[in-house]
């Protein structure tokens, strides 16, 4: 897919106004508590504006934060954007303010986990139901929306097992319903660039900014891009759950923002080729890259997303022992071991069926080999290609291994 020049363009001239960039390129750092008025009618006007970009109080941001918001509204077209100190708390925090006891929330069950979690335990606390969906419901979500449903959330492609909804039918369907149903998405794969949610009448596009945004792994951040019918909302119930990050993740997510556009398209370009290389390898019985068509809801993806990132998933044919895993994933030399993604490096998580199956509430899973996780990170294609097919031969190696062994019993 082609990867659009606006978006390349936007990148790098985002949030850059005058007013925050004081003479420099890139924001001016405005670490802060208190700001100061110099005169009564000051403090009066400030305290008028303090939602329109005023400087009021630290917890309502400082020029840095207003460059970085400013940024997200302009790439995910939005009429505001909230900022919190990791992608979790953007996620919870987004329902939260929408939600009260007796209401309910529909999810998609390829949601990350702890989204899940918090809706089984935190929202369950509190008198608010949820239930699951079917990533690949479409229009038949109706059967899942609840006269009480307050928000439906979305999550593409999903949480390790890559299924794409069919988000058009899924917003229309959800709409004819009920219209003031509030619909969000975690945009996060997507960067928010790749699938512009809001242009597709979700109301709120959430990221763990953590990952493309950041992209250097070495900071957290959450982002909420809302429509104007949502803004409010959203902005003053995270403000009263005191949500903020500091100005200087605020700072270094922006900085990341002018790279991501050239990130983005190497670990497209990159992670298309180890997927094709691994869709041909003996061991592998699936690959679940939303750019080839093994990957449930692929034809959806071509039709609604712009390009893809670096996440994607396999399944091996056997389920792989802990000696076998041991084996594949101690040695790798590039890949490391760890959670999170969207980093420059390449990273590599190992799943067994009946851990995701945990997850998958309605559907389970129809696999029964181990499926790998894998980050392609900025690395050149051939050599992590290298480093995976040393991985899978150690399988090899061990399982003849254990051949030998057994045939001398
Ligand atoms: C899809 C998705 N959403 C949200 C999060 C949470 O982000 P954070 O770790 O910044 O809280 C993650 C983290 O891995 C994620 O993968």
């Amino acid at each position: 897919m082609k990867f659009p020049k606006a978006i390349q363009t936007k990148l790098i001239s985002a949030g850059r106004k005058k007013r925050y960039t004081q003479g420099s390129v890139n924001s001016v750092i405005q670490r802060a508590s208190s700001l100061v008025f110099d005169t009564v009618d000051d403090k009066k006007e400030a305290a008028k504006n303090r939602t329109q970009g005023a400087l009021f109080y630290g917890r309502r941001g400082t020029l840095t934060h207003f460059s970085l918001q400013d940024a997200m509204c302009e790439l995910e077209g939005g009429a505001g954007c909230y900022l919190y100190p990791c992608g979790a708390a953007a996620v919870t925090n987004a329902i939260l303010a929408f939600v009260k006891t007796g209401d309910h929330v529909l999810i998609s069950e390829g949601a990350y986990e702890p989204t899940q979690e918090f809706a089984n335990h935190v929202l369950n606390d509190l008198g608010v139901e949820s239930s699951y969906f079917p990533a690949l419901i479409g229009r038949y979500i109706t059967k899942y929306i609840r006269p009480n449903t307050k928000v439906l959330f979305l999550e593409a492609p999903s949480s390790i097992t890559m299924e794409v909804h069919d988000i058009p039918s899924i917003v229309k369907a959800a709409r004819e319903i009920n219209p003031d149903i509030v619909i969000m998405i975690d945009n996060t794969w997507s960067a928010g660039v790749l699938f512009k949610a809001l242009e597709f009448d979700i109301d709120i596009s959430i990221q763990a900014g953590t990952k493309y945004l950041v992209g250097h792994s070495d900071a957290m951040i959450g982002t909420a891009v809302a429509n104007e019918r949502c803004w409010a909302q959203l902005r003053e119930r995270s403000y009263l759950m005191g949500q903020m990050c500091d100005a200087d993740t605020a700072y270094v997510t922006a900085r990341g923002l002018r790279t991501l556009g050239v990130r983005l398209m190497q670990h497209q370009k990159s992670s298309l080729k180890v997927a094709k290389w691994l869709a041909k390898h003996p061991n592998v019985e699936r690959v679940n890259h939303p750019a080839l068509s093994s990957c449930k809801g692929y034809q959806f993806f071509r039709r609604d997303f712009v390009g893809y990132s670096g996440l994607f998933s396999f399944i091996l044919k056997e389920r792989l022992s802990e000696a076998q895993l041991a084996d594949f994933l101690d040695e790798f030399s590039l890949f490391s071991m760890a959670y999170s993604w969207g980093g420059f490096e390449s990273l590599i998580l190992a799943h067994q069926p009946e851990e995701i199956a945990q997850i998958r509430p309605v559907s389970g899973v129809n696999f029964e080999g181990t499926l790998i996780r894998l980050h392609i990170g900025l690395e050149d294609a051939d050599d992590l290609i290298a480093d995976l097919e040393a991985g899978l031969e150690r399988i090899n190696l061990n399982k003849n291994k254990m051949k030998a062994l057994q045939s001398l019993i």
